[in-house]
């Protein structure tokens, strides 16, 4: 799974891209299948936000096990059949979300950019509706995937000029959602660019597009896993570049369009800068054949989102992110002409640290050659998919440090399924035993919004730390919850 990632022989795209639109090539990566190290769990450099006093663990200034005994104490559950327990747990960190934002303002800002490049929050990264309104206040736009992400960012206020509905299979209400709210859309394909057009002629109104340009990269060419690449020659996404001829010639004709600008998203988990400057070179080729054939509003592009962030926190050299949010910034703003305005998409670089997934632990077993210590606890694949998903690595640290032994662990869940484990052959500083909380690091992202009800288990609390202060800001599920659209009224 490790990669070491160079630039190497701009080949790669030749093929396709010279072929149709003369774009000069982009990069190509060698992968290498050096594996290397995972060092001590324990010494690993942990976000601002989240740190260890007196050998406990602290949310900004708030213990972890104080708020996860609080929220026991305070339930309200009295039934001893039922479930009283306040793990698992999702806590994030208000001044981390403040301080993913800031940086990019900074880096921005330091490229000379302001005015010039928006930040448009992903929402499917983490929907909650607490932290999208935090998002908003920085005056970051959105970019929704479906017409509940769409509005929930109209409902938490966000600009709906700065909402960007995307999506390879909008239905006509959402395209009709988006529509009457005056947000963009991207076009995904020609029956997407079809369906815009017909709500935007039944609605009289112009709809203001961006077109998702699909480059048709080869998977050894971006090198994260392959469910995150999304611009593979066999992706489901964008428009592929032999049929960008086509779905131009219809909204060209069409009254009710007007092409705002371009748009690429190579994939999630992204650790190099030069794969933002290769895709805005793809894009600003595209435009200026654009500009050429008489589209004059061609004023965003939009390189997507992606950045990886340090899950490893430092623990994996090869593993960790190359770039920065600076670094990206920069190798986009060099490229820019003074007349365009870039709008980047990042959800897991905003809120994947701001969160830890609070578990206990109910047990340990070891399997019959001794070769596995499993230790079991109260989270699963239900709370946190990404592990059994992409086989995802998150950090594991105890919530209360105490002297005991090394040791290597598999982190696993109670549900019915092999593949539902947090963490497998963990080397952890200390033996986790029953009753002791872990937290699971940079659930920010992708956790609570891909989690399930898989066995019938009820989705977490989410709770927010600001200061030494916190709050719910999800409550957690229960067993009514759970049946209620399954019952009659
Ligand atoms: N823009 C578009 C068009 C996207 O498809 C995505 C993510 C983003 C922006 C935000 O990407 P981010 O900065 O968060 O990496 N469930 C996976 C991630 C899937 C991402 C899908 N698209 C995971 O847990 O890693």
């Amino acid at each position: 799974m490790c990669k070491q990632l160079k630039v190497g022989p701009r080949d790669s795209l030749q093929p396709v891209l010279s072929a149709i639109l003369q774009i000069p090539l982009i990069a190509v990566f060698e992968i290498s299948k050096q594996q290397k190290n995972m060092a001590n769990a324990q010494q690993a450099k942990l976000s601002t936000a989240f740190y260890y006093l007196n050998d406990n663990f602290y949310c900004e200034n708030s213990p972890v096990h104080q708020i996860e005994n609080e929220l026991e104490k305070t339930s309200g559950c009295d039934d001893d059949d039922d479930d009283r327990s306040a793990t698992p747990l999702y806590i994030y960190s208000q001044a981390q979300l403040h301080r993913n934002i800031q940086s990019y303002k900074d880096a921005i800002q330091s490229a000379g950019m302001s005015g010039r490049m928006h930040i448009f929050y992903a929402v499917k990264a983490n929907p909650n509706l607490h932290l999208m309104e935090l998002v908003r206040k920085q005056n970051c736009g959105a970019v929704t995937v479906s017409g509940y992400e769409l509005k929930a960012a109209l409902n938490t206020g966000f600009v709906p000029e700065m909402i960007l509905l995307n999506g390879n299979g909008k239905q006509m209400w959402e395209i009709r959602l988006a529509l009457k709210n005056g947000c963009m859309l991207n076009v995904d394909s020609y029956f997407d660019a079809e369906n815009i057009i017909s709500v935007a002629r039944q609605l009289q109104k112009t709809a203001r597009v961006l077109i998702r340009v699909n480059p048709g990269l080869e998977q050894s060419s971006t090198p994260v896993h392959s469910y995150l690449s999304t611009a593979l020659k066999n992706s489901k996404f964008g428009i592929p570049l032999h049929q960008f001829d086509q779905v131009l010639e219809l909204l060209r004709a069409e009254h009710f369009i007007q092409v705002v600008g371009l748009h690429c998203h190579v994939g999630s988990t992204i650790r190099d800068a030069f794969i933002y400057s290769d895709v805005t070179r793809i894009l600003l080729d595209i435009r200026q054949k654009l500009i050429t054939q008489g589209y004059a509003h061609l004023k965003y592009l939009d390189i997507g989102g992606g950045l990886g962030i340090d899950y490893y926190h430092g623990t994996n050299q090869e593993q960790s992110p190359l770039s920065s949010t600076g670094e990206l910034i920069q190798a986009i703003a060099s490229l820019l002409p003074p007349d365009v305005e870039v709008i980047i998409e990042p959800g897991r670089s905003l809120v994947a640290n701001t969160g830890i997934l609070v578990t206990k632990v109910l047990g340990s077993k070891k399997s019959p050659d001794g070769g596995k210590n499993f230790v079991v606890v109260d989270a699963a694949m239900n709370d946190l998919i990404r592990p059994s998903f992409y086989q995802a690595y998150h950090h594991v640290l105890p919530v209360r440090k105490s002297i005991s032994s090394e040791g290597t662990y598999d982190i696993v869940g109670p549900i019915c399924e092999s593949g539902d484990f947090l963490a497998v052959d963990r080397r952890l500083a200390q033996e986790p035993v029953k009753g002791d909380l872990m937290a699971i690091m940079d659930i920010g992202a992708y956790g609570m919004a891909m989690a399930s009800n898989y066995n019938m288990r009820a989705r977490a609390a989410e709770v927010l730390v600001d200061g030494n202060s916190w709050k719910i800001i999800r409550r957690r599920e229960n067993f009514e919850s759970l049946v209620r659209t399954m019952t009659a009224d």
